[in-house]
């Protein structure tokens, strides 16, 4: 039972009255503002994880600096471990790993079904070992998350794949380079073909490449091994092979979470206030902070990160998600958080995960005015939300309740916790320091 003080049980919405809490993990959000005071932004939870699983690549010692407290982090450590590599989480924010190079390239699926970067351990393994097996990705539940381009692209540089009903066999003695180009700039096909190429004999180009920040960080990691690597940060990425005995372990910061940022952002956005978001990287997120600013936020870069004004209240602003530098798909649901307190009306468009609207079902509890057509979300701005008991059925989405929990009159009580703290570092701690009214309650 949630160690908290239960009063009257309420079936809806619960403006004014403590609801009775549910028999899990739950956190519960009043209504509260404005906030006040600085927020560390901790490492990109979609950059940690593929770092991780690029150390298959060389034996060594690596330490990785500025990692995020996250589930997804220590379910990553769990899949190195069952490969053969020895990690350590034991120090806040950083990850120890140890690669002997005693590796058994098979990632079981009780760990592969519960991340979707468990498919980032595909193309350092066949590299490595020359051959890999792994059970069929999980991860957050939006919609299928198809794998054909990782596969293509693999194929073009000489692995043959087989496929069982629940998992994925690649061999290939060693790959060679091959000129590549994706239909869409899918940033775990990069990821897996970079680290895949690291090794092949001779130059593999990927033309239409992903150039998000967590893919230069990838890339600026793999450099610091040892590998060969031209065009971080644009369409097209080019990789001379290297011997096996020129990558090596090093150390690596890992980027800052910009996700994570914009979080902070939408929660001062519909509680008001003002706060310091030390760390963020404004650069990151460029497209987004425009389209806050469209919306009446106020940013000012500082040496070490970001200021962050919001306005008496927000406006309304058309939001369509695309491959970076657009808008990212992960910032949506708090961005349609903010929608719904904004004035006016705004279509949000999703184009790249069509089931990614799960959520606002949720959010039409909480009193918001959405309507779903196809891919498109319109949103009607509502002067409050009313508090209620909610569902969070992946990560951004429970950061979306959190961030209207905060702009609802009353009590929000939200479960599915499990799926917050997969790629959030302490996000109740972190806004209730900047006096949001918001507690975590353990069963
Ligand atoms: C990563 C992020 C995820 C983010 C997404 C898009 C991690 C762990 N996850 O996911 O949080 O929302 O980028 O920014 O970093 N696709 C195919 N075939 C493929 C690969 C992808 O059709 O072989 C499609 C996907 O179904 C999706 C789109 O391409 O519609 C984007 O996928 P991708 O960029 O690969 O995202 P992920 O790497 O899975």
């Amino acid at each position: 039972m949630c160690q908290a003080h239960p009063t009257t049980p309420v079936a809806g919405h619960t403006g004014g009255v403590t609801p009775e809490l549910p028999d899990e993990c739950c956190i519960t959000v009043r209504h509260t503002g404005p906030l006040h005071g600085e927020v560390v932004v901790p490492g990109a939870k979609n950059s940690v994880l593929k770092l991780m699983a690029a150390s298959l690549l060389a034996d060594g010692a690596y330490e990785l600096t500025n990692v995020p407290a996250i589930v997804d982090v220590s379910i990553m450590a769990d899949l190195l471990r069952a490969i053969g590599v020895r990690v350590w989480l034991d120090e806040p924010g950083i990850v120890t790993i140890i690669n002997t190079g005693k590796l058994t390239p098979v990632a079981p699926f009780e760990l592969v079904e519960r991340i979707r970067a468990s498919i980032n351990v595909l193309g350092p393994l066949l590299a490595r070992c020359g051959h890999v097996r792994l059970s069929m990705p999980g991860g957050d539940d939006f919609g299928t998350r198809p794998i054909d381009m990782h596969i293509a692209g693999l194929e073009a540089m000489g692995a043959t794949f087989r496929f069982g009903d629940d998992y994925v066999e690649a061999v290939a003695e060693r790959l060679h380079g091959a000129e590549i180009t994706f239909d869409f700039p899918s940033v775990g096909a990069t990821e897996n073909l970079v680290t895949a190429a690291v090794f092949a004999k001779g130059v593999t180009t990927i033309h239409n490449a992903a150039r998000e920040p967590e893919i230069i960080d990838l890339c600026e990691f793999l450099v610091a091994m040892g590998a060969q690597i031209d065009g971080a940060g644009t369409s097209t990425l080019r990789i001379r092979g290297v011997e096996r005995d020129q990558m090596h372990a090093c150390e690596h910061e890992t980027v800052p979470d910009r996700i994570q940022a914009a979080t902070y952002i939408a929660a001062c956005a519909v509680a008001g206030g003002e706060l310091e978001l030390l760390n963020a990287k404004p650069a990151h997120m460029q497209m987004a902070l425009s389209r806050f600013s469209d919306m009446g936020m106020e940013f000012e870069q500082l040496p070490y990160g970001l200021r962050v004004t919001a306005p008496d209240r927000l406006r309304s602003a058309d939001i369509a998600t695309l491959p970076y530098p657009g808008i990212a798909t992960d910032y949506k649901p708090v961005i349609i958080a903010m929608l719904s307190v904004a004035e006016g009306v705004a279509i949000v468009t999703e184009n790249l995960y069509p089931g990614r609207f799960r959520y606002l079902d949720e959010l039409v509890r909480l009193g918001a005015d959405i309507r779903l057509d196809g891919h498109h979300a319109i949103v009607r701005g509502v002067p409050r939300l009313v508090g209620a008991q909610v569902v969070s059925h992946d990560i951004r989405a429970g950061a979306a309740m959190v961030v209207a929990g905060l702009a609802a009159e009353g009590t929000t009580t939200i479960t599915g916790v499990h799926h917050i703290d997969r790629g959030y570092d302490d996000l109740v701690g972190r806004l209730s320091a900047v006096g949001a009214d918001i507690t975590r309650h353990e069963p």
